[in-house]
């Protein structure tokens, strides 16, 4: 008997933190803090199942635009868990990466997501990558504003530019696109995650919060996912037999 598949790399929206709060008639950045030990049950979970890459949305380029309060409290709590986490992270053989428009943070918070960065490198274990002030269209916009820039040196002509070049452009460009996205919150839609990375992963929503999140909620997207056909444009007759039907 062969072992169900398990997913490569994991994308996930962390949604719900607010209403948490709300249904505890607390203030939102307590949500924040739930979710935050949500996160580190989500690590051990695909430490345990030997996901190979996992990718969080922590904070959108639009984000920005909320209450000067709570962005406050979430870059408090970004730099704290970034002070407390990331050498038991190392420990457990997780490599990070934040990807998006880290010019946009505090100092503070940029030296230490270079030293986590610098820290865990050489680590392969779990890829643990954090979307952090990004979007999925300034991702493209960035990738093509350095094809544009490789053009007009004369590394590339502009014939050159096809999926494959753009592609290597793009945030995560040396990982497997994530093989399965969850989002919680009960929200259907990708808001601007990852949009090029994601153009064939396996979708799955849960009205659960994100602060609820815990292994047998993962682990009911992960049996749901093993039962999904991944015909990547192919037919179903195409598909079977062939090693890309259901990824290992
Ligand atoms: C969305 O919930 C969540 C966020 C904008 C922040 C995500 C941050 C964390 C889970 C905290 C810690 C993360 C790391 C990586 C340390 P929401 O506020 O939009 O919830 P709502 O839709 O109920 O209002």
């Amino acid at each position: 008997m062969t072992a169900p598949p398990v997913p490569h790399h994991l994308a996930i929206i962390m949604d719900g933190n607010g209403r948490w709060a709300q249904q505890r008639h607390r203030p939102r950045i307590i949500g924040h803090r739930a979710g935050a030990r949500a996160v580190k049950r989500c690590v051990e979970f695909c430490l345990q199942r030997g996901i190979g890459a996992l990718t969080l949305f922590a904070f959108s380029s639009e984000n920005w635009s909320r209450p000067a309060e709570e962005v406050g409290g979430l870059m408090k709590l970004f730099l704290g868990a970034l002070e407390r986490e990331v050498e038991e992270l190392h420990r457990l053989g997780a490599q990070l990466r934040f990807i998006g428009e880290r010019g946009r943070f505090d100092a503070s918070i940029q030296a230490r997501m270079q030293a986590a960065e610098t820290l865990t490198a050489r680590n392969t274990r779990l890829y643990l990558n954090i979307a952090a002030s990004y979007g999925g269209r300034q991702d493209i916009a960035q990738a093509a504003r350095a094809l544009a820039e490789d053009v007009a040196a004369g590394r590339l002509t502009a014939a050159q530019i096809d999926e494959d070049t753009l592609s290597a452009r793009m945030a995560l460009a040396d990982q497997p696109a994530p093989d399965l996205f969850i989002r919680t919150g009960g929200e259907l839609r990708i808001s601007n995650f990852l949009l090029w990375q994601m153009a064939y992963t396996e979708l799955w929503f849960t009205d659960a919060l994100w602060p609820d999140v815990d292994a047998t909620l993962l682990q009911a997207a992960l049996d749901d996912y093993a039962t999904r056909e991944r015909r990547f444009g192919l037919t179903s007759a195409q598909i079977k037999g062939s090693p890309i039907g259901k990824t290992p």
